[in-house]
């Protein structure tokens, strides 16, 4: 971004700089359309980022030399099928690097611009998503434009109309104002999405940024509504009167607007500062709920603006600082391929441990045999290894020019590792799975499941445990874990009086779980935790869910015919008919009473997202769940920015110290007990 020729080129040179331009500048052209177009990237955006800069280099030399060029252009998102309006003034793109030194060079050149005027800057999270532009005329929202080509963008103001937290009227300031912001899938929901389809057997999606953009080009709005997309303000386009002075108050009015504001933002006098707030952010931002890519560092103060200009794509007073992803090399030392509870089977690579942002690395995902054969992955092969989405471990590249002369192709087996069964791929289908519901590594992630936090929450049943009394024909389905025994826990190696008691209390306690719980327990193929709730709350009880017509159930948000065949299917089948019977008879099926979440949207809990840490002393965590879900909230494990309220009982540790960076409202026990009893369910 910073001119830096220092050579002279011999004309045979500059004719080789030009084939090479060329050259790039088609794969960037390749690059722009997957992913501004088809939302399909097939390199990373570092790759990208080192491919784009590398022709902004040529192009500055080849300028000097006058030679002609066709120029990049700024990505351009449109696509048909949606209307075309202008922007009432252009969408531009922001300059971006990876290096330190490039970041302070571009505060050299502010202060070179501005001479004696004084300027400050604002360091935001640079969420990676779409951008958007939100046109209000007298207040009102007139319409939602992409990008597009910064000029013209496509018209997606019915899709954008399905954010929950959109404000469809905001102050009147002005005749016309354009608000700029991210249109963003959370980490939750994409994570959750992702889940549901690797158990349906179907491709996952690559990033949260690719199915957010897809989603908001999609022209089925029901489709949008369920993938529940956010959005967050960052800036004022067009806006026929002049309301304020400087970015850090534009932040501040957007949140009085009644926008999403950024989880946090920072304030610095001079570059040393800024960057210090750069390294706190990058420090921060993974419990941020949306994916952050960068930092954005833009001047504070408005006016200047005018005076530092743009180049042809980008403004002069901002810059994104983007955070290298971090990537390190090792061996595969095998591919195990694990049977899942829906008997999908995923291969995964044992790697030689490393050490990659912060943790030890020993495994990753390779998803499924085509993504083994597109990469040929092989036992052996060193590769290069990253965290997608800053969580999950993932093979970026394989080096093939150290691999030893006798290696083969990975070949995924037609039979199940585990049962010997044939394995199937069902039409439209990249996984293989094995179809046998007998299949033992089935069964027990089947069991696994149901006892999991997210389901029946039965804690201390875990892997092993589970595993060893299954080995002991102990148990063989989900009401076998009602008919666990002292004896039977007490005879497993290793395990004492007090943990057998103790998990045996856990199993009573779990009878009287509500609904929802049981039915996302059972695991029917893609009903996670919202569906099951919705299903809790509106059928009240198990029976009048299994006497549901596929209609009555088609009714319902988010379930399509997909769901309803699969919840339908599930109740017919006779094993799961024969649980049901097993599970009413030991007293598990819950009535009624149980199920009913408060519809009192005054309720200081409905609809908040709540997370509980340390001790409570008058009353044990899972009544204290138990009692805000009843009352319509959620209750997470972990600290986000899309938790409302953390509840701080005794002995509390790192959660709170993170939910008051993150500035969330908090309750300590007696807070607790006087909202509770403050409200009417
Ligand atoms: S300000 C002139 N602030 O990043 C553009 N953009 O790579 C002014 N983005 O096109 C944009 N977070 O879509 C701004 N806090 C933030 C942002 C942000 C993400 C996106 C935006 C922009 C792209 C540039």
């Amino acid at each position: 971004m910073v001119s830096n020729i220092t050579k002279t080129y011999s004309t045979s040179e500059i004719r080789a700089l030009k084939a090479k331009y060329d050259k790039l500048l088609s794969e960037v052209n390749l690059h722009d359309r997957l992913y501004y177009r088809e939302n399909n990237p097939r390199i990373s955006d570092f790759e990208y980022d080192c491919l784009k800069s590398e022709v902004e280099r040529l192009q500055e030399i080849l300028a000097v030399y006058s030679v002609e060029i066709e120029d990049t252009a700024i990505g351009d998102d449109s696509n048909s099928g949606f209307q075309s309006f202008a922007h009432l003034s252009p969408m531009m793109s922001l300059s971006n690097t990876y290096s330190r030194e490039e970041l302070f060079q571009f505060s050299n050149h502010l202060g070179a611009t501005l001479g004696p005027r004084k300027f400050s800057y604002v360091i935001e999270p640079k969420i990676d998503g779409i951008a958007i532009n939100l046109i209000y005329k007298k207040g009102k929202i007139f319409r939602a434009l992409t990008r597009g080509n910064g000029v013209v963008g496509d018209d997606v103001s019915a899709n954008i109309k399905t954010i929950r937290d959109l404000p469809r009227e905001i102050e009147n300031y002005a005749e016309a104002i354009e608000i700029r912001g991210e249109v963003y899938m959370d980490k939750q929901t994409f994570i959750e999405i992702n889940k549901t389809r690797e158990e349906q057997g179907l491709e996952l999606f690559a990033n949260p940024r690719n199915l957010a953009a897809g989603t908001l080009k999609t022209l089925n709005i029901d489709e949008v509504a369920e993938r529940d997309l956010k959005l967050i303000t960052y800036a004022i386009g067009h806006c026929s009167e002049k309301i304020v002075n400087l970015q850090s108050e534009v932040l501040e009015l957007l949140k009085n607007f009644g926008f999403a504001s950024q989880e946090k933002y920072w304030l610095a006098e001079d570059i040393e500062g800024a960057w210090k707030c750069v390294e706190e952010l990058n420090e921060t931002r993974h419990i941020f709920p949306y994916w952050t890519d960068g930092a954005v560092l833009k001047v504070n103060e408005l006016q200047l603006y005018g005076i530092l200009g743009a180049t042809a794509k980008s403004p002069r007073w901002a810059i994104a600082y983007k955070f290298a992803p971090e990537r390190a090399t090792t061996k595969i030392k095998n591919i195990v391929l694990q049977v899942g509870r829906t008997g999908i089977i995923t291969p995964v690579a044992d790697l030689e441990s490393i050490q990659l942002s912060g943790t030890n690395v020993s495994r990753a995902t390779l998803h499924n045999a085509d993504e083994i054969s597109k990469k040929d992955i092989r036992i052996g092969d060193y590769v290069t290894v990253e965290k997608a989405g800053e969580i999950i471990p993932a093979i970026v590249a394989v080096d093939s020019t150290k691999r030893n002369a006798d290696s083969i192709p990975f070949i995924f087996p037609r039979t199940c590792p585990s049962c010997g069964s044939q394995l199937i791929q069902l039409p439209g289908e990249v996984a293989w799975r094995c179809q046998n519901l007998c299949c033992l590594p089935q069964i027990q992630r089947r069991l696994e499941h149901f006892v999991s936090r997210a389901a029946m929450d039965i804690d201390g049943l875990g892997t092993v445990i589970i595993e060893k009394l299954m080995a002991v024909k102990k148990l063989n389905n989900i009401a076998d874990i009602y008919r666990l025994t002292f004896n039977d826990l007490e005879c497993l190696e290793k395990f004492g009086t007090k943990s057998a008691l103790k998990i045996l209390s856990n199993i009573d306690g779990s009878k009287n779980r509500p609904l929802w719980r049981l039915l996302h327990g059972f695991g029917i193929l893609g009903i996670g935790e919202q569906t099951a709730k919705i299903l809790a709350s509106h059928f009240h009880s198990l029976d009048n869910l299994i006497a549901a017509t596929p209609e009555e159930l088609e009714q319902l948000n988010g379930i399509g015919m997909k769901l309803s065949s699969a919840i339908v299917a599930f109740f017919r089948e006779q094993h799961n008919g024969n649980t049901l019977n097993d599970l009413r008879m030991l007293g598990i099926i819950p009535g009624d009473r149980h199920l009913e979440i408060s519809q009192n949207q005054n309720s200081k809990f409905y609809g908040k997202n709540f997370v509980l840490t340390g001790t409570l002393s008058s009353m044990t965590r899972q009544e204290a769940i138990e009692k805000i879900e009843h009352l319509g909230g959620n209750v997470a494990n972990t600290i986000s920015g899309r938790v409302n309220i953390l509840i701080a009982g005794e002995n509390c540790g790192s959660k709170l110290e993170k939910a008051q960076s993150l500035g969330l409202e908090i309750w300590n026990e007696t807070d607790l007990l006087e909202n509770l009893n403050g409200s009417v369910a």
